[in-house]
């Protein structure tokens, strides 16, 4: 079984590995547009494992001390592994010994992830309503609606 190992910046040549995982893990995944401009913010990381197997990335945006989750994916095959959860844990302490006070994030609030950040030390801080594009069956058949995003933050610093 593949095990986290280590994280990198994300480049280039990461992006047709990146797009075929974003579009098999989210109903509306994010564009090459949108990671090209990840990589340009310099924000982006892949996860590897000791073999420098790709298993899942994750892209940040910064403002003064806050470090903003954008989008945090494990390849579906390996997922509900502990990948995601060391991962995210390397990526709270990079940015803890960075200095940066505060990560926040926003989830779906259907998302099963809010468990993992939960038990990461993230708080619920409140909702933005209908702030995602979402499915849903209505009589049969699946319409486009609207689902609201929690919004959650960690402190990175204790003292
Ligand atoms: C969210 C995600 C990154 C977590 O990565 P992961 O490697 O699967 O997570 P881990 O195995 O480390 O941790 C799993 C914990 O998260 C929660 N969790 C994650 N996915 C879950 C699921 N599908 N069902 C139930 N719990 C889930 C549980 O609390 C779980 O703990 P447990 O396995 O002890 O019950 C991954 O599931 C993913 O890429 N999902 C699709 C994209 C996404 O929704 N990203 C988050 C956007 S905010």
């Amino acid at each position: 079984m593949k095990g986290y190992d280590f994280f990198r910046p994300m480049t280039e040549l990461d992006l047709d590995w990146v797009l075929s995982i974003e579009q098999q893990a989210y109903d509306f995944p994010w564009s090459r547009r949108g990671f090209e401009q990840a990589l340009d913010d310099g924000l982006a990381y892949v996860f590897c494992d000791a073999q420098q197997h790709k298993l899942g990335y994750a892209c940040f945006l910064t403002v003064l001390d806050e470090v903003h989750l954008l989008n945090f994916c494990v390849a579906p095959k390996c997922q509900r592994q502990g990948i995601g959860r060391v991962a995210l844990q390397a990526l709270q302490k990079h940015f803890c010994a960075a200095n940066y006070q505060i990560m926040l994030l926003e989830v779906r609030v259907s998302n099963a992830a809010i468990g993992l950040y939960e038990s990461l030390g993230f708080v619920q801080n409140g909702i933005r309503p209908n702030y995602y594009a979402a499915w849903d069956y209505q009589d049969g058949e699946l319409v486009k609606v609207r689902e609201d995003a929690l919004l959650m933050s960690c402190a990175l610093k204790t003292d």
